[in-house]
């Protein structure tokens, strides 16, 4: 799976401009679906009908967080905003690349009353190697997204965009392996979750399923004065109990922890207090969806160097086919 993981984080795919991922994505499940469909707002859908049993959805978000760019000044240097959840502290001195490749160098402003003090993000601009506005090759209006080599340490993986695109290999995946099941499977990639969940609202709407899984990273206890969490990289898929945008479906919830007891795949319980995912929109449509979710424990989320334990992503998808059996 690393070479599929390697592709996937290392496309473009900001909220809104999911195009580059999205083809990179279809060219994988193209020969593994019955059918695949765009829907209006961009999220692809690949479907897997084995049988007339349960609608299925499986979720995971191909978008990336990123910054797009709000104003150029006269010598050429562009400032931004952000999209999605995108922090001052790590991302000094790094790199943004914008659709066409260019690249620009996140500086920050020389005037600083106290420099030992963390600067405050509208401090921060993009050089981009212009001279001038006229030669900028960027624009109002152009995102970008933070850039950094894809690498392995033993079973850990590093990269920017794990966050979520661990979760549309574990759907590839899980999609590559599915031989039989009683249901009528929806893989979804939907877009724009890093600035609302937007991609997975309107996807559950059109599909209307009887249950919906969300895929997606958590971050981890594990580390130097981390936040107490009894989520550790390494120790199995984390079955999520609640997160600050949801609380899980009691049914999908314990189905995820009995299939994982009765096949002897580790896993973990996760309560996480800041952040939530695309099950928190899926849940909430029509008449409410039972959803729940599967998370890929993940240090320095939404840093351009997530790093995930390969085990725990083979995992999710072993976790993932149990489920499709015996839901
Ligand atoms: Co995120
Ligand atoms: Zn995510």
């Amino acid at each position: 799976m690393r070479e599929l993981i390697r592709k996937l984080t290392g496309a473009f795919g900001p909220s809104g401009a999911e195009e580059p991922i999205r083809k990179v994505i279809r060219a994988e499940i193209e020969p593994l679906a019955d059918e695949i469909r765009v829907d209006p707002l961009g999220s692809l859908i690949a479907r897997k009908q084995c049988g007339d049993g349960k609608r299925i959805l499986l979720d995971a978000h191909m978008d990336e967080i990123g910054v797009m760019v709000t104003y150029v000044d006269e010598k050429g240097f562009a400032r931004f905003t952000r999209i999605g959840g995108v922090y001052t502290l790590n991302h000094v001195g790094g790199r943004v690349a914008f659709a066409d490749g260019t690249v620009g160098v996140i500086g920050i402003e020389g005037k600083r009353k106290d420099p030992n003090k963390v600067p405050k993000f509208e401090q921060l601009y993009l050089d981009v190697g212009a001279t001038s506005r006229d030669d900028c090759p960027v624009g109002v209006g152009d995102p970008a997204v933070f850039v950094r080599p894809f690498e392995t340490q033993g079973t850990r993986l590093i990269s920017k965009a794990m966050d979520d695109r661990i979760g549309c290999a574990v759907l590839i995946e899980t999609l590559r392996r599915l031989e039989q099941t009683d249901h009528d499977v929806h893989f979804v990639f939907a877009v724009q979750e890093e600035v609302g969940m937007r991609g997975a609202h309107t996807v559950t709407y059109g599909i209307d399923p009887d249950m919906a899984i969300a895929v997606d990273v958590t971050t981890t206890g594990d580390t130097p004065e981390a936040r107490p969490m009894a989520v550790e990289l390494g120790k199995g898929p984390a079955i999520k109990i609640k997160d600050a945008g949801m609380i899980a479906h009691p049914a999908v919830r314990d189905l995820m922890i009995q299939q994982a007891k009765k096949a002897e795949i580790p896993y973990q319980l996760e309560v996480l207090e800041r952040g939530t995912t695309d099950a928190a929109a899926m849940q909430l449509v029509r008449a409410g969806v039972p959803s729940g979710c599967l998370s890929v424990p993940c240090r320095y989320v939404h840093t351009p160097s997530e790093m995930v334990d390969e085990q725990d992503v083979e995992n999710s998808v072993q976790l993932l086919l149990e489920v499709l059996q015996a839901a």
